[in-house]
């Protein structure tokens, strides 16, 4: 393949998982959103075997990100370059960019777009090389981009677009300590059955809590994420760090908070109209806090 001597670049979003993390590994719905924040992809021809040029530390780092560039790409004749404004290994979704990313620079080289269903199919490919057995939650949002109700059937993937009537205004306050989705997902499936009450619950209130998303009731929504911050305490994926944070969102405005993604660290949503006491608490206490 050949890129006729042109470099090409392609970006995707990562994301945030609003509601219904690990249930969705199970069959229960989740609610997902893409961020602006993402990855963005350059290749550039180059004489030789294909290398990674330059990349963020963080995703330099992975020892599977070479095994995802050599599934992909032409084993000759490219640098490859990763850039990225999200956390790595926060539950926002940096591999999933990454894996769309990915494969629509590649389509480029080719002087094409990747379609949807590529971006969906091939980034599923991507994703298991970094987290074994993914729900496919993360890549398709970030395919797909906007809000999502998200589900994981026998048959495939069963998606739907959310309307929200206006933005989620969202805090996003970083742990700094990544937390591993692989190791995370086979201690809730090692758990089981006994967590299973705790899974349907979480399953329960997604579908619970939709009608409430697209009617704009935040305080609804704040409710549900609170909750389902509990249930995921309760099935064991919560840590001192996540609660501190979820304590200081709760007592800073925040109508409710919760880890997003697979916890053991990465970050906490707070689900926050006015943000500037909770921005100024997490600085003043040298937590990374961003909007999203
Ligand atoms: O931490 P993240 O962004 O990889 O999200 C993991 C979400 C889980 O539901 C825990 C796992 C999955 O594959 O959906």
């Amino acid at each position: 393949m050949s890129t006729g001597g042109r470099r090409v670049t392609a970006f995707a979003p990562g994301k945030l998982i609003l509601l219904g993390e690990h249930a969705v590994v199970y069959g229960h719905r989740a609610v997902a959103l893409a961020v602006e924040r993402g990855t963005t992809v350059t290749l550039d021809p180059c004489e030789g075997p294909t290398r990674l040029a330059d990349a963020d530390p963080a995703l330099r780092a992975d020892p599977r990100l070479a095994r995802a560039l050599a599934a992909v790409l032409p084993a000759e004749g490219l640098a490859v370059t990763l850039a990225t404004d999200l956390p790595v290994g926060r539950g926002m979704g940096s591999s999933a960019a990454l894996a769309v990313a990915l494969v629509r620079a590649t389509a480029r080289l080719a002087g094409r777009e990747a379609d949807l269903d590529e971006c969906i199919a091939q980034g599923f490919v991507l994703e298991r090389i970094f987290h074994g057995s993914p729900s496919g939650l993360d890549h398709t949002v970030s395919a797909r981009g906007g809000a999502v109700v998200y589900r994981r059937t026998d048959d495939g993937p069963e998606l739907s677009p959310l309307d929200l009537p206006a933005p989620l205004p969202l805090v996003v306050l970083d742990t700094g300590r990544a937390g591993d989705t692989a190791a995370l997902v086979a201690g809730v499936a090692a758990r089981r059955p006994g967590v299973d009450p705790a899974l349907a619950a979480i399953g329960a209130l997604v579908d619970a809590t939709l009608p409430a998303l697209r009617a704009g009731d935040l305080v609804t929504v704040g409710r549900a994420m609170d909750e389902d911050q509990r249930l995921l305490e309760a099935i064991g994926v919560s840590t001192p760090e996540i609660e501190a944070l979820v304590t200081l969102a709760r007592q800073h405005g925040a109508l409710g908070a919760k880890l997003a993604g697979a916890g053991g660290g990465g970050v906490v949503i707070a689900l926050c109209p006015e943000p500037d006491a909770l921005l100024a608490a997490a600085q003043a206490r040298g937590v990374p806090a961003m909007r999203a």
